[in-house]
């Protein structure tokens, strides 16, 4: 039974991947996960230079998911490569490293620093609500994407990922810009902008006002873009949001995604990426697939 995926020529063991930021580098989930089971490991984004973050509250449960502006909050490139990416280097899994940055300079300082790394593909998060500069920005407007991602493609040793939003009228119009513009591969969908608020207190519940939504609610809407997508496009997509279950995970297989991520449900359950990996494997053998590809893209 063949469970490996290619995508820009890097070869996964299976198509399961973390998503960024929910994961940490695996440092602590190495602890409940073996992360030799994984297809990659997806790290947090990461900046040129450290930061703080947004002031807390900035999680907050809502129906069938969750809310989140932690406004990428990371150590900075340099300590990332000294502990993170070291720490990565032990184990037999691809490494993925999320790039996020305020302006096209700092993306472009982050990838020339990953150049002779042990970072197999780079995913250029264009599509963080929660940050008030840069991320989201170029991720909204065809133009500005185009413009990002052929700076970044031109410097980039690896292959680069674009990780689209969700926030947009018609998604396929940046899958179209990000294609044009040499992206190898396109990642879907960051999370979707949303509000709760306290009634007793009268108030939002996160400090920021608004939060990036993501979790199980979010299914039905990623795999429409993902089918939207990969029908409009040549290149890979991962495909995630929320996704709990290998059946989840196969739904996004078949509307056209080379491989998936586990986000918000390894919260609930550290043991999600690996029960959705195990669990692909038992649904090809009860339907008899020898190569997971056979159902890659197979509901038109
Ligand atoms: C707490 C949290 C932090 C996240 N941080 C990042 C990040 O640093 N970079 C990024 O591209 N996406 C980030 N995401 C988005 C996820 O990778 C994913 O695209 C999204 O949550 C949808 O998948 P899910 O429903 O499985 O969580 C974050 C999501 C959550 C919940």
């Amino acid at each position: 039974m063949k469970t490996s995926v290619n995508i820009a020529g890097v070869e996964f063991k299976n198509p399961v991947m973390t998503g960024s930021g929910t994961f940490g580098s695996g440092m602590e989930y190495s602890e409940f996960v073996d992360l030799n089971r994984l297809g990659a490991v997806v790290t947090k984004g990461v900046a040129n230079v450290p930061w703080p973050g947004n002031p807390t509250p900035r999680v907050a449960e809502v129906y069938g998911g969750m809310l989140n502006a932690i406004g990428l909050q990371n150590p900075g490139i340099d300590v990332f490569m000294e502990r993170d990416l070291e720490f990565l280097k032990q184990f037999d899994t691809k490494v993925i490293v999320n790039v996020c940055g305020k302006s096209v300079e700092d993306y472009i300082e982050v990838v020339e620093k990953l150049s002779d790394s042990n970072a197999d593909m780079l995913e250029i998060n264009v599509s963080c609500p929660n940050v008030k500069e840069g991320a989201i920005a170029f991720g909204q407007k065809a133009d500005a994407l185009y413009d990002i991602t052929s700076r970044i493609k031109k410097v980039a040793k690896q292959p680069i990922i674009m990780k689209l939003s969700p926030n947009v009228t018609d998604i396929t119009e940046m899958a179209r810009a990000a294609e044009a513009a040499g992206a190898d591969a396109l990642s879907m969908i960051n999370t979707l902008t949303g509000v709760k608020i306290d009634i007793e207190r009268r108030k939002f519940v996160l400090a920021n006002k608004t939060g990036g939504m993501s979790g199980p609610a979010l299914k039905p809407i990623a795999v429409r873009m993902v089918w939207q997508c990969a029908n409009a496009v040549q290149i890979p997509i991962i495909g995630m949001g929320g996704i709990a279950t290998a059946e989840d995970a196969i739904e996004f297989l078949m509307a056209g995604a080379t491989a998936v991520a586990v986000g918000a449900m390894n919260f609930i359950n550290p043991y999600t990426t690996v029960e959705v990996a195990d669990g692909i494997e038992k649904y090809m053998e009860r339907h008899g697939i020898e190569d997971i590809n056979e159902i890659i893209g197979c509901v038109k």
